[in-house]
């Protein structure tokens, strides 16, 4: 297995697809009475946070617990931050406690390829910047996986804020090695300009983006990256780029990868739609999680 997932790039298919089939089985724990499979004890994970999370965050704790390890949580709030400790000092102090993997979210882009040039344990990127978030695509994609029974041939459509979307960008490198058809869906200010030459295609309606689409992944509109509305206004963005119920049709699954900013980016009556598999996501983000940690330190 890989030494650190600091990034999609660190996989190959066949650990994406070892990665699938751990969750599978970590799954099936997870479904038990006892719902522990203690092969990391004796382990310690640290969870670096310099940003709010609580799906991310509270799943890889769980994710350690099940299997057994122990957790340190670390919060940029109330710590020695606040003093002028560096990131890098602050996590050899939290790694001379004894430490065996980090966990980083951080709001710099490239801090989990830091940490791991610095620091002689896996380091597994949570999100950094507008720039990756590899646990979430492998999450999305292991939802599409257990739905469908297979990934190869279907087509999502992503659609929302791309250009602040670190999610965005891991889909970006995960659906060619796993036979995904990925549709890109925004207003032009929110489309990185150098995404028109990837090869994806980029639609500005979510009527054309979303027909003939096994699934959409919607985005959330992060209004804490952005000065101004990418259209005229937050209302007009809503009208023009929320997913609402006639957007779907049978068979269609929908995602997030939360939080959801409801009569935003998605209509709230789509809470209840049969589609929706978001709180599917979340369970299983604790089964990939699971997957990870056990690969990177015991695969
Ligand atoms: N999807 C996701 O990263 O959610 P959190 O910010 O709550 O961790």
């Amino acid at each position: 297995m890989v030494r650190h997932l600091r990034g999609i790039r660190d996989l190959t298919l066949s650990q994406i697809q070892q990665l699938y089939e751990l969750a599978d089985r970590f799954l099936e724990v997870l479904q038990q009475p006892s719902r522990k499979a203690p092969a990391l004890t004796g382990k310690t994970i640290a969870l670096l946070f310099f940003e709010s999370s609580t799906r991310t965050r509270l799943s890889f704790e769980l994710a350690a617990k099940r299997l057994g390890a122990d957790v340190l949580n670390f919060s940029a709030a109330g710590s020695s931050l606040s003093k002028g400790e560096t990131l890098l000092d602050t996590a050899l102090n939290i790694l001379a406690m004894g430490v065996d993997a980090f966990v980083v979210r951080h709001g710099g882009v490239g801090t989990a390829y830091f940490l791991a040039q610095h620091l002689p344990v896996p380091v597994i990127n949570a999100g950094d910047g507008t720039n990756e978030h590899p646990t979430q695509a492998l999450l999305d994609t292991y939802t599409l996986r257990r739905h469908f029974g297979r990934l190869e041939g279907l087509t999502l459509a992503i659609i929302g804020d791309l250009l602040h979307s670190r999610v965005a960008l891991s889909h970006l490198l995960l659906a060619p090695q796993i036979g995904l058809s990925l549709r890109l869906c925004a207003p032009p200010s929110l489309v990185p300009p150098l995404w028109y030459r990837v090869g994806f295609p980029i639609y500005h309606q979510v009527a054309s983006a979303v027909q003939g689409a096994d699934a959409l992944l919607v985005l959330r509109m992060q209004k804490e990256r952005q000065k101004n509305p990418p259209l005229a206004s937050w209302e007009e963005y809503a009208r023009f780029y929320q997913v609402k119920p006639e957007h779907l049709t049978e068979g269609q699954v929908l995602m997030h990868p939360g939080p959801v900013n409801w009569g935003v980016e998605l209509h709230p009556a789509l809470m209840e739609t049969s589609s929706n598999r978001i709180l599917d996501q979340v369970l299983y983000g604790v089964a990939i999680r699971m997957a990870i940690l056990y690969a990177l330190l015991r695969g």
